[in-house]
């Protein structure tokens, strides 16, 4: 079957921060670049962005973009690579104040300067004290930026395909992504898109767990291509669990409110991050605080008739800060828990946010993928940049604002290789013959099955399986079972069927998808988090309780074929700078 074609310049897999960061790039450079998106580009994940975006203006107070990189190496636990993360610590400040001139509605202080606010593991010098960084509009920085993005890339002229989903990569016979193959939701059409280059922008894949701040778009749908094409994927053990998800619904509440001054308290009514943070309480970094919350909730000091959380306490921050920097929480936790801030505490609980990991890429955005033993092997034509993409700034843990930051950073420096790269590569490669091959045969197995397990079923049971063996406290027994578990959910997923073909439309076959991308990650972070016999991070073993800088200063790599995995160093260097060496990390 022949395909209908179209011929890009750049391929761009995703609309949200990232992708339309490194779209305006290629835009403005007068290349025809394509941007895919499965919802509408300002309904992308990166409108839930809240707190802010890390950058050491020092408007509030002094600060460095190397006191900024060293708070990122120790709350990545040491597994950043250090080149990457002082290349972004060091853009940080170029990258915001170019959203402030494409018109990006920062809040701002009495002499115009952008409003910074404190924020979990953001220190003045090396540690000493909590400094403000994050750089807000309001709590709805997300959201202000990816209208701003998209405003500028619609006067770039970048083209926009809504409501498509990519299913494929095509990788000619020398191993380079040449295009995609696409899938139009609303009417099915299925097309071929020829491109010199590729990026991948589809963001995290949150919704492999049970409880998760995700979208329902978040399904990893780079993360699946990439493995369908033989490209690894790195450290995939490590999850983010931001400590304060609404309880029972999951929707984000900022760390912005601890900025302000919020604090967590148990069921003694105890500021009980004084005893786990000595220096940083409750802006200590993320795996620290969720941690605690954990600690607490076992310890029985949980609230509720289930115990099963902790509060948020905000009401002595008064209705005039809550209303001007926090409107967007209150209307949260008036909707998801039924409480006015302002004058009771939130109910609060770790809840899945962020993936460290993901396809593996240089600060270019250029994706590698090691052949043999070298480990810089670039796939010619394939970038990944933003939450799918495991560059790695965050290593083990990421710091809150540093996610909106990378995908600034790395979206524009990708924009910025491919635009140089382009001069010299400047014709299309051919596509292969079989260039439709793998997309159309999973069409035809979905569409064919008449009869199997619902798509509904064994994606909960999926969700269910991550949430209980992938949690924040893990160990080995937990773990060896949870790989079995869910080989037996992804066979699952090769024989689900939809269900009533006559009442569905694509959405059901979309699901499905979804599904086969979702299982892949889900594989991936249980098989990578048995293999890592050490606490590290967001991974953290109760039969493994240090970390083990001896043997496992290393990124994990997985790959979906035979479910192998290999390893490559952490790259201690950074570009001009002395390394830091790992420490013990205390807050
Ligand atoms: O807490 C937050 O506002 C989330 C920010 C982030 O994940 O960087």
């Amino acid at each position: 079957m022949a395909l209908p074609r179209q011929i890009f310049d750049t391929v761009i897999v995703g609309g949200g921060g990232s992708g339309l960061r490194a779209a305006l790039q290629l835009a403005e450079a007068g290349h025809r670049v394509a941007v895919f998106s499965k919802v509408f580009p300002t309904r992308s994940h990166t409108v839930a962005a809240q707190g802010g975006i890390g950058a050491s203006l020092g408007n509030m107070q002094e600060d460095h973009w190397l006191w900024h990189m060293y708070d990122t190496i120790k709350g990545s636990d040491y597994l950043g690579d250090q080149d990457a993360i002082e290349f972004m610590c060091r853009k940080a400040a170029e990258v915001v104040y170019e959203l402030e001139h494409f018109g990006m509605p920062f809040d701002r202080n009495a002499d115009g300067t952008i409003y910074q606010r404190p924020f979990g593991g953001h220190t003045q010098n090396f540690g000493e004290r909590a400094v403000h960084r994050a750089c807000a509009a309001a709590d709805r920085t997300g959201h202000a930026m990816l209208h701003t993005l998209y405003q500028r890339n619609i006067r770039a002229r970048s083209q926009f395909f809504v409501e498509w989903m990519a299913l494929d990569l095509i990788r000619d016979y020398e191993g380079a992504v040449v295009g995609i193959v696409a899938l139009e939701m609303e009417t099915g059409q299925v097309v071929v898109f020829q491109a010199k280059s590729v990026i991948l922008a589809t963001g995290g894949a949150g919704r492999i767990y049970h409880s998760s701040t995700n979208a329902f778009i978040n399904t990893g749908d780079g993360l699946g291509m990439a493995a369908r094409a033989g490209i690894p994927l790195e450290d995939m053990e490590f999850w983010q669990f931001h400590p304060t998800g609404v309880a029972g619904a999951g929707v984000l509440i900022t760390e912005g409110v601890r900025g302000e001054g919020g604090i967590l308290i148990n069921s003694n009514g105890e500021r009980f991050m004084e005893r786990y943070a000595p220096t940083m309480k409750d802006l200590a970094s993320r795996d620290v605080v969720s941690r605690a919350i954990d600690q607490e909730i076992k310890e029985g000091r949980g609230v509720g008739p289930e115990k099963d959380h902790v509060l948020l306490k905000l009401d002595h921050l008064g209705s005039e800060t809550i209303n001007k920097r926090l409107p967007g929480i209150r209307e949260i936790a008036l909707k998801f828990a039924n409480v006015d801030p302002s004058r009771e505490p939130i109910p609060v609980v770790p809840t899945c946010h962020y993936q460290m990991g993901g396809i593996p890429t240089n600060y270019y955005g250029q994706v590698v993928a090691p052949r043999g033993s070298n480990h810089s092997e670039v796939v010619p034509g394939l970038y990944a940049i933003g939450e799918c993409a495991c560059v790695s700034v965050h290593g083990a843990n990421r710091l809150g604002t540093n996610s909106l930051l990378d995908l600034l950073v790395f979206g524009k420096s990708a924009g910025d290789h491919i635009v140089e790269w382009l001069k010299t590569n400047p014709q299309h490669r051919d596509l292969p013959a079989d260039c439709e091959d793998l997309p159309l045969s999973r069409l035809a197995r979905l569409d064919s099955a008449t009869s199997g397990e619902s798509v509904s079923e064994v994606g909960r049971d999926m969700r269910r399986t991550v949430q209980h063996y992938a949690g924040v406290f893990r160990t080995g027994t937990l773990l060896r079972e949870g790989v079995a578990k869910i080989r037996e959910v992804a066979e699952r997923v090769g024989r689900v069927a939809i269900q009533d073909k006559s009442q569905v439309f694509n959405t059901a076959r979309i699901e499905a998808l979804e599904l086969e991308n979702l299982i892949i990650v889900a594989e991936a972070t249980l098989t990578s988090a048995e293999a890592r016999t050490e606490s590290r991070g967001a991974q953290s073993r109760e039969d493994f309780k240090e970390r083990d800088d001896k043997n496992w200063l290393k990124h994990s790599l997985w790959y979906l074929e035979g479910g192998r995995m290999d390893y490559k160093p952490v790259n201690l260097d950074p570009l001009t700078v002395e390394s830091f060496e790992p420490k013990v990390r205390v807050y």
